[in-house]
């Protein structure tokens, strides 16, 4: 299949992997590069631009195929390094970044003198549209059904991606809710040129997270997640476990008074105890909607191979047959 996406990062399939805090390592990333999607590591799980660097080279060693670095700009006081981080990329050779969070622009000259390709992930037309003026090159459109951080407009896909499709110029996948043949071709058919997975991603034999992990979303049905942080306008969706039940019970209770600091122990520093130790109790992690159409652990290119056989079905014979022979 060819689209704007697969030409424009070099790929066999219109398929990336979000990065995801503690599941985006060299494993995960060059096993979807090497099976024709992109895949992405998660570059602030690395504590340094060194690590970061290490990572790469490990990517690398695993895959001769293209694969990109996500950089989350995070709301935080304290910084991460984030010019060192921007280094280490460019110096690593990745041609493809994944920003997120706050607006990339500052680093976006640096990023394309280097050759690389920018996409943005979004989750509002403004947003996108911002992207689109200060030079990204594509937009990863996020709705309310994602996994993570789906920002406080709550839009979901089937709305949010044919509004982006009306506004944008620069191509751009769906993010949020997509799990297999029919969500590529649905999000083809609302004007997107490939789709963005995350959690489906996880329940894969080469994700490098604890079973107990994979088995939670297996488990999970679309009913299952919950969105957290609300009252700070920093909504993440979560799996529900007893620890997002005790932080719900604190926002009620604390209404406009809550603050970070109230619900530390629920969200900081929880994803090496889940993704890790499998700890799945330890705190809230995100997972999207999309839990409910998971119910198997394929490698990543079983996963890949039978998205894109299902897409090239739908749209060859049941739609295809549809029309008037
Ligand atoms: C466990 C987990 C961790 C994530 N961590 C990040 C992150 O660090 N940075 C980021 O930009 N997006 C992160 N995301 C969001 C994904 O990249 C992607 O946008 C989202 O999962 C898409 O929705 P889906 O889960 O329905 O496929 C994370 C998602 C999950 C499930």
């Amino acid at each position: 299949m060819k689209t704007r996406i697969t030409e424009l990062f070099g790929i066999k399939h219109p398929i990336i992997q979000g990065g995801m805090h503690y599941v985006g390592f060299a494993e995960l990333a060059a096993a979807v590069s090497n099976a024709g999607g992109l895949g992405i590591i998660t570059g602030l799980t690395q504590r340094t631009p060194a690590l970061l660097a290490e990572e790469i080279r490990r990517c690398r060693a695993m895959t001769d195929k293209p694969f990109g670095v996500n950089l989350t700009f995070l709301p935080t006081v304290s910084s991460p390094d984030y010019p060192g981080y921007i280094r280490a990329i460019i110096d690593g050779g990745v041609k493809a970044v994944e920003t997120a969070g706050n607006n990339p622009q500052k680093w976006l000259p640096a990023m394309h003198e280097a050759g690389i390709k920018v996409i943005h992930k979004c989750t509002s037309v403004r947003h996108s549209l911002k992207a689109q003026s200060i030079g990204c090159d594509a937009v990863s459109v996020d709705g309310f059904e994602c996994g993570g951080h789906p920002g406080e407009d709550d839009v979901p896909n089937f709305i949010l991606l044919p509004r982006a499709a009306d506004e944008l110029t620069i191509p751009f996948v769906a993010s949020g809710g997509m799990a297999d043949g029919r969500s590529l071709v649905a999000a083809l058919a609302l004007g997107a040129e490939g789709m963005n997975m995350g959690t489906r991603f996880i329940a894969t034999k080469e994700a490098p997270v604890h079973e107990n992990v994979k088995q939670a979303i297996l488990a999970a049905s679309e009913l299952d997640t919950r969105l957290v942080m609300r009252p700070l306008r920093n909504t993440e969706r979560v799996l529900r476990n007893a620890a997002v039940d005790r932080l719900l019970e604190k926002e009620k209770t604390l209404g406009a008074n809550l603050k970070f600091e109230d619900i530390i122990e629920e969200v900081a520093g929880v994803y090496p105890k889940i993704m890790q130790e499998g700890a799945m109790e330890a705190g809230a992690w995100s997972c999207g909607m999309v839990a409910g159409l998971i119910h198997d652990i394929p490698s990543v290119r079983e996963l890949i191979d039978r998205i894109m056989a299902e897409a090239e079905t739908i749209i060859g014979k049941r739609l295809a047959g549809m029309l008037p022979g």
